[in-house]
């Protein structure tokens, strides 16, 4: 199984840690946005969109990329986020998102978030808050919802 894995982490590097980790248990290839090359995506078996949050959305960058993307016949995706606050689920960050990548023909399954370190404005007067974050459980949670989703589009028996 092919896996690529695309990544927006500006700000303290949290959601690239857990990109780290779902790329290493997928063995997949891990790249940033501008580092696809988007006719070569329907070579994958598997893409993972992921985002630290900003301002209640995935990171323009990534959006820029969804937006290049070509139309695609249902090639298995899932997204993952890291964030200050959890997500709230009238006022979700992931929902736009998600919908963009369902837009150019992907099959979106499941979502993983934990959060991450957060310094923004005021916060890290006092060194931010979720300090730790993403930690040693956050990272497993993030390998065991890789390997769920790997399993949802391959059978265990099946992979390697
Ligand atoms: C400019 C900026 C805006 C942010 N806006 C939000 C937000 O709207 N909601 C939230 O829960 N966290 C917000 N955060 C916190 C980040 O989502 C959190 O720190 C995340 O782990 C950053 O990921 P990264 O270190 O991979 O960039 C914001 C952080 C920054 C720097």
């Amino acid at each position: 199984m092919k896996a690529l894995i695309i990544c927006v982490s500006v700000s303290n590097g949290s959601t690239r840690r857990v990109a780290d980790r779902m790329a290493e248990v997928l063995s997949a290839e891990l790249v940033e946005p501008e580092g696809v090359d988007v006719d070569q995506i329907t070579q994958y078996d598997l893409v993972g969109f992921g985002s630290g949050v900003y301002f209640m959305s995935a990171h323009p960058r990534l959006w820029r990329l969804v937006c290049r993307l070509p139309h695609v016949e249902g090639i298995p995706a899932f997204t993952f986020f890291t964030s200050g606050a959890a997500e709230l689920p009238l006022v979700g960050y992931s929902r736009p998102i998600r919908w963009g990548i369902a837009r150019r023909g992907f099959r979106v399954l499941d979502s993983y978030s934990c959060r991450g370190l957060d310094t923004v404005g005021p916060l890290g007067w006092v060194g931010g808050v979720n300090k730790g974050h993403p930690n040693d459980d956050d990272l497993d949670a993030a390998a065991a919802f890789a390997i769920r989703v790997r399993n949802q589009i391959r059978p265990p028996e099946a992979a390697s």
